[in-house]
């Protein structure tokens, strides 16, 4: 196997959560991603291995969620949604903000590996719509002037984690209700930051 020992350790206790051990085949994905930013074969090939299923049925479920990316990302996956309640809100302006400032159709990644840009189905903000996530991050109430500032900072200052409620702050409107409890812990790439599988960030 090609994983690190401390990541295959991750994995066993991943799988040691779940009665079978293919249950656990959805979190093994997410820690694939985690580290290599998609699903590589070397991936497949490791978890299928470890949870005793073939790889055609690990490449069936990682090619059904548009989630488990297929190839590299760029730094910053830009998911801006395109369903009904955002559509009705102007997405198609935030769309073409995002567009014209990266140079990206749909599902492309700049040639620096900064941004890949794509437009998804709901996002489960309709509330705030248009809304939109920076590697799963979520903003609402967006207009096409704090789109745009929300790509030129992330340009500019290339933070590390970008944190959901610090960008609904700074380029954010409108905002459906909260979430959840307060989480300030981020992403760090562009897979969503889950803290029980530590593809989060501890931060100051
Ligand atoms: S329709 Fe856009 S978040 Fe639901």
């Amino acid at each position: 196997m090609s994983w690190e020992d401390s990541l295959l350790k991750q994995a066993r206790e991943i799988i040691d959560m779940y009665p079978q051990k293919r249950s656990a085949v959805g979190p093994l994905l997410h820690l694939a991603q985690s580290k290599d930013g998609y699903i590589s074969d070397d991936s497949i090939s490791v978890i299928s291995k470890l949870v005793g299923i073939t790889e055609v049925q690990l490449k069936s479920v990682s090619t059904f969620y548009s989630m488990y990316k297929q190839e590299p990302t760029g730094k910053y996956l830009l998911s801006v949604c395109k369903s009904i309640s955002c559509e009705i809100n102007k997405s198609d302006e935030i769309i073409d903000v995002v567009k014209d400032f990266t140079g990206l159709n749909n599902n492309e990644t700049d040639k620096n590996g900064l941004f890949t840009f794509e437009a998804v189905e709901c996002i489960g903000a309709c509330g705030g719509a248009p809304a939109m996530q920076v590697n799963y991050e979520t903003v609402e109430g967006l207009s096409p002037n704090n789109t745009l500032k929300l790509c030129e900072w992330l340009k500019k200052e290339l933070p590390e984690v970008v944190v959901a409620e610090e960008m609904q702050e700074d380029f954010g409107g409108y905002k459906s209700f909260d979430w959840a409890i307060s989480d300030q812990s981020g992403t760090t790439g562009s897979v969503p930051g889950f803290q029980t599988l530590k593809t989060t960030k501890e931060r100051n």
